[in-house]
């Protein structure tokens, strides 16, 4: 591994930075790509190679990768547009591609039903570089969304407070992409990653309270509301039309855990308990 150069795009971000601090600690050499690596330098690893980057402008990225291994990659927009060329770029560099996707592509699905995640997996596939694809399902991460209301009022008014998911660690997702990076012998594996058990939404909030060392109420919202604000949020009624609609789906029916994690890595998925402490400071007041 000490012969590796790895590029990792999303380098500052929720899963890229602990892929970052993982390659880099088992002697690989790293380049950890963002638009502007000035803007935070104390997060990064002593050795770790800053470059800059823009998935918008694929030249950027072939410079980035330039005889690099392996790279990372993740897309962070609402549409594909651009990802051909982006992955064309990468590819004329890299032999191997793992992408972070969403575990709501199904090869079994027409593919204008996979959505972005798809089209990107398909350009990479069209790329002729080896590839793993992360199909992840929720993040634990997404929970940070609670935080105002959790730290200035003790409380999570959101919808569906029985719906069950199996949200995953970021630090999970990142240790099954450094094996993917580091041995070509998950090229061609499609990984369904979740977390080790489904936990209720109120659940999950009691949990970063117990965590946190505060109290913590689900106070059940009317899904309306939620819409309403989950579409002026995030711009798009459609999301959130969806996001409402599937989260109703999992107060009869948990989502689904698969045991991908540990196979992948040999330890257990982390619990969302265990998320919960990790990130206990992020919901305390400041
Ligand atoms: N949240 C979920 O439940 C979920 C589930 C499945 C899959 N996903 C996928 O996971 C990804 C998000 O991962 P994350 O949470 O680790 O990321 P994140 O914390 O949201 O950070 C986004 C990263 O993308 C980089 N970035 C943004 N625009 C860029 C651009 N134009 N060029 C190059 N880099 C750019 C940012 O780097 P700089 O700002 O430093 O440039 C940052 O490192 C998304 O692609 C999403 O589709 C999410």
């Amino acid at each position: 591994m000490e012969n590796q150069t790895i590029l990792v795009i999303g380098a500052t971000g929720n899963v890229g930075r602990h892929i970052v601090t993982r390659l880099s600690d088992l002697g690989v050499s790293v380049r950890a790509l963002s638009r502007d690596p000035a803007r935070d330098p104390a997060r990064r690893p002593a050795g770790v190679t800053a470059v800059t980057g823009d998935l918008s402008h694929p030249e950027t990225l072939r410079e980035a990768a330039a005889g690099a291994d392996a790279a990372f990659l993740l897309w962070p927009f609402r549409t594909a547009e651009g990802a051909d060329a982006a992955v064309a770029a990468l590819a004329s560099q890299v032999p191997r591609i793992v992408y972070l996707s969403a575990i709501s592509v199904r090869d079994e699905a027409p593919p204008e039903q996979n959505g972005m995640w798809g089209q990107v997996e398909q350009a990479i596939e069209r790329s002729g570089a080896d590839w793993t694809f992360l199909r992840a399902g929720g993040f634990a991460t997404n929970a940070l969304g609670w935080a105002d209301e959790i730290r200035s009022q003790g409380v999570v008014r959101w919808a569906y407070g029985q719906a069950a998911r199996s949200l995953i660690h970021e630090r999970d997702i990142a240790d099954v992409a450094v094996r993917a990076l580091t041995d070509a012998k998950h090229s061609g594996a499609k990984y369904v990653l979740t977390g080790p058990e489904a936990v209720t939404q109120a659940d999950q909030a009691r949990l970063i309270g117990e965590a946190a060392g505060l109290p913590v109420r689900w106070e059940e919202t009317p899904a309306e509301e939620v819409l309403g604000q989950l579409a002026a949020s995030t711009g798009d009624e459609a999301f959130a039309a969806h996001a409402l609609h599937y989260w109703a789906s999992l107060v009869a029916r948990p989502e689904p855990v698969t045991p991908t994690v540990q196979e992948v890595t040999g330890h257990p998925a982390r619990t969302f308990a265990e998320w919960a402490r990790d990130h206990a400071d992020d919901f305390r007041p400041r």
